[in-house]
């Protein structure tokens, strides 16, 4: 027989059991709820996408994208590798001319069928394999003229350049979800549709961080964007406003919105410019990491939290000292947008955000009882994410709420509601009673009610025993005597109030009952 083995789930993923699934699915609805009457709607997306989606979409020197994404391959197109076997096996020297013609006749083949399958986006349309083929192409094209005595240097050509071509594509487990957004506003034409795209999601995201109190490997947001024409500072206002008239509704209030501006393509690589020459300056009292990023990216050196390199930052030259006019502009009004809505904010000009798609507002906020991952939702302007992505120019900004992090921190300041009660424990016993008792159950789930009929007969005292360990708030009992004069006896576990009622004083009573609660 096969070794008894448990399993546990992987690291950095977990189990959301209830009742914790209750606040989960209410926390999602209240999402939902208040998206929607800003008009926004739902838009369901798949769970893994092309690799060079999120590469270009988040910068390849990111964090996320160089270290902590889930890649994987799909499948080899069959006939590829078929082909791919002799092309990069068979080696000559040849001593006959008709064994050099086959070698060829299978490399023009291979050639033909991968040139066919990178069209069809069957294998990984990259810089990498388009460089490659082209490569290729040369190396078989030198091959058609070459005798046998030439022939082994364009063979060995052609073999080293099959060998690394890519014969299926790669595939990600998406570490966040604007990117596919974007690539699905532009596979449905949606800049056709009246109006601006107002569009949530919700869902599992993954990235390969060290897991830690609110930091998973699958962790969940919900996350909203605006996609269309105008990039009106009303737009990035409004957002701001329903993100926060959501916190409120779910009682994540103890919340402070950072704001700031990195400026757009005009301004920021002056100011990224000026940032490095001033980091190479303080180079040697920078950590490793922020060395390193003075080269890749040294807006990422803003974000750092190491105490030695604070006072260093505090001093470099800001990105509001160097905006635009227009960036400028945005911005100001931007500030006056969220005053009129009584919007509190404080402005942070070390807010760059981690992922490269940003141009101009930038924003986080954060919440308490949560350590140091204490952020609970980013976003920001990305207005040309979507022309990168071979879209038409279109401006773009939205959020994404870490789920985890937020019900974490409604559970520890205590503004957990209490969800998903049992009303009703239907105590039934006796043969006779049963049949009542299954139906007076339905009816009441009909009337959406929460009932809880047991599956087997049980003795009273164990069923009020266990009716009132599940937190039923009634018990129904339903003995012979019920069931001979089709009443049916109501106990109020908090209390032990007794009420015995017909079938329509019970729906009425509990109806009544359940509307208070709901008031
Ligand atoms: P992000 O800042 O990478 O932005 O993630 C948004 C939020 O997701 C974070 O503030 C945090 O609450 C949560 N989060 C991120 N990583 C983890 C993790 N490993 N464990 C738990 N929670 C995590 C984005 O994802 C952008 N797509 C937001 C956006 C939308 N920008 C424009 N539109």
């Amino acid at each position: 027989m096969t070794e008894r083995r448990q399993f546990r789930a992987i690291k950095g993923t977990r189990d959301i059991l209830p009742p914790d699934s209750s606040l989960w699915n209410w926390f999602e609805e209240s999402a939902r709820d208040v998206f929607e009457a800003y008009n926004f709607r739902d838009i369901r997306l798949p769970i893994f996408e092309e690799t060079e989606l999120f590469a270009r979409s988040i910068g390849t020197e990111t964090d996320v994208v160089s270290k902590e994404m889930y890649t994987f391959s799909v499948q080899e197109v069959g006939l590829l590798s078929l082909l791919w076997d002799p092309i990069t096996r068979w080696h000559g020297p040849w001593i006959k001319q008709d064994h050099l013609e086959a070698y060829k006749s299978i490399a023009n083949q291979f050639l033909a069928e991968y040139q066919n399958a990178l069209a069809q986006g069957l294998v990984e349309k990259s810089d990498f394999n388009r460089q490659v083929l082209k490569n290729l192409e040369d190396a078989i094209g030198g091959l058609q003229n070459a005798t046998l005595a030439s022939a082994q240097k364009f063979v060995m050509r052609v073999q080293a350049h099959a060998a690394v071509l890519e014969l299926g594509y790669r595939v990600t487990l998406r570490p966040e979800a604007t990117a596919s957004v974007c690539r699905a506003y532009i596979e449905h034409s949606m800049h056709a549709l009246a109006g601006d795209q107002k569009l949530y999601y919700v869902g599992p995201m993954f990235r390969r961080e060290r897991p830690q109190k609110g930091r998973y490997r699958q962790f969940y947001q919900i996350g909203a964007e605006v996609l269309g024409q105008s990039d009106a500072p009303a737009i990035d206002a409004e957002v701001l406003e329903m993100l926060l008239v959501f916190f409120h509704r779910v009682g994540l209030t103890r919340t402070t919105l950072y704001v700031n501006s990195i400026g757009d393509k005009n301004c920021r690589p002056q100011y990224v410019e000026l940032l490095r020459s001033e980091l190479q300056k303080v180079k040697d009292s920078l950590k490793e990491d922020s060395q390193r990023r003075i080269e890749t990216n040294p807006l990422r050196v803003l974000d750092s939290k190491i105490p030695d390199e604070q006072p260093i930052i505090e001093k470099l030259p800001r990105i509001s000292d160097h905006l635009c006019a227009d960036c400028r502009a945005h911005f100001a009004k931007l500030k006056d947008e969220l005053k009129l809505r009584n919007i509190a904010y404080e402005e942070n000009w070390r807010l760059v955000r981690g992922l490269d798609y940003y141009t101009r507002t930038t924003f986080e906020v954060t919440a308490e009882g949560l350590g140091s991952q204490n952020a609970v939702c980013g976003g920001g302007r990305y207005d040309g994410l979507v022309e990168l992505l071979g879209g038409q120019p279109t401006k773009g900004i939205g959020f994404a709420i870490g789920s985890d992090r937020s019900i974490l921190s409604i559970q520890e300041t205590g503004a957990a509601p209490p969800v998903h009660p049992l009303n009703v424990y239907v105590a039934w016993m006796g043969a006779k009673a049963y049949p009542a008792a299954v139906g007076i159950a339905r009816k009441l789930r009909n009337h959406g009610l929460t009932v809880e009929l047991p599956p087997e007969e049980m003795k009273l005292k164990k069923s009020l025993g266990l009716a009132d360990k599940l937190g039923a708030r009634y018990a129904l009992i339903l003995g012979e005597d019920e069931t001979a004069s089709h009443t049916f006896t109501l106990k109020r576990l908090a209390d032990a109030a007794q009420k015995t009622l017909t079938e329509n004083e019970l729906l009425e009573y509990l109806e009544s009952e359940q509307r208070g609660s709901r008031a």
